[in-house]
């Protein structure tokens, strides 16, 4: 008798947090606009959520970075990232300030200059679900994946040429760096 009681009450205990989640989000409780504040959990549900996936697909090695790489890199940062990511000695851009989660700048501060590259590479080449950040698997190839990975990686001690490609005003069209399958 008092284990079926318990039990009746375990099952009463997990069907009122189920309705009371469902509520919460029926109910037009929720922040849904990206001008909203976070729910309760979320950050910690995500970030949970991501390093425990990121963990096992890492990528566990990576191509040597020398300056070729990180040149070709700043051009397609410029070409697909910097609108989100900002560029260095430049504002913050009015897609990037209307966004939630905000698009860290990664040439503000040390960016993402502590995570090892292969972390960037994996959120580059699948994206972040929920967040904005695009997956570029579709659009980039490998290659140029590392490439704009070892950029912000190295974000804090670019070679000039780099740097250079950074700071000069936005390249035509015409002369971009082609992507995959164009
Ligand atoms: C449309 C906007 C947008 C574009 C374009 C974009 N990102 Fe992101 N990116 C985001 C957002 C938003 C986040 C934050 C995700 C989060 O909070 O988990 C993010 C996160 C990241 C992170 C992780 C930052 C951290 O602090 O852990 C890296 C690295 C990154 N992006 C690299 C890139 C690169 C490289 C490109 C270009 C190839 C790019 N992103 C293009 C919006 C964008």
């Amino acid at each position: 008798m008092r284990v079926k009681t318990f039990l009746f009450g375990v099952i009463i205990g997990v069907a009122l947090v189920a309705a009371g989640v469902y509520y919460y989000f029926a109910s037009g409780m929720a922040p849904v606009a990206t001008s909203a504040g976070a729910m309760p959990f979320e950050e910690m549900l995500a970030s949970k959520a991501l390093h425990a996936r990121m963990g096992k697909e890492m990528p566990k090695t990576m191509p040597p970075w020398d300056e070729a790489n990180l040149v070709q890199g700043a051009q397609l940062y410029k070409d697909h990232c910097a609108v989100c990511h900002g560029l260095p000695g430049q504002p913050e851009s009015a897609i990037s300030k209307g966004m939630f989660p905000r698009p860290p700048q990664l040439f503000v501060g040390k960016g993402v200059t502590d995570d090892p590259p292969a972390e960037s590479y994996w959120k580059v080449e699948g994206g972040i679900r929920l967040t904005g950040m695009p997956a570029f698997s579709g659009a980039l190839n490998d290659a140029q994946i590392w490439q704009v990975s070892l950029l912000v990686a190295n974000a804090n001690k670019l070679p000039d040429a780099a740097k250079t490609i950074l700071e000069s005003p936005p390249t035509p069209p015409a002369a971009k760096v082609p992507v995959k399958g164009k």
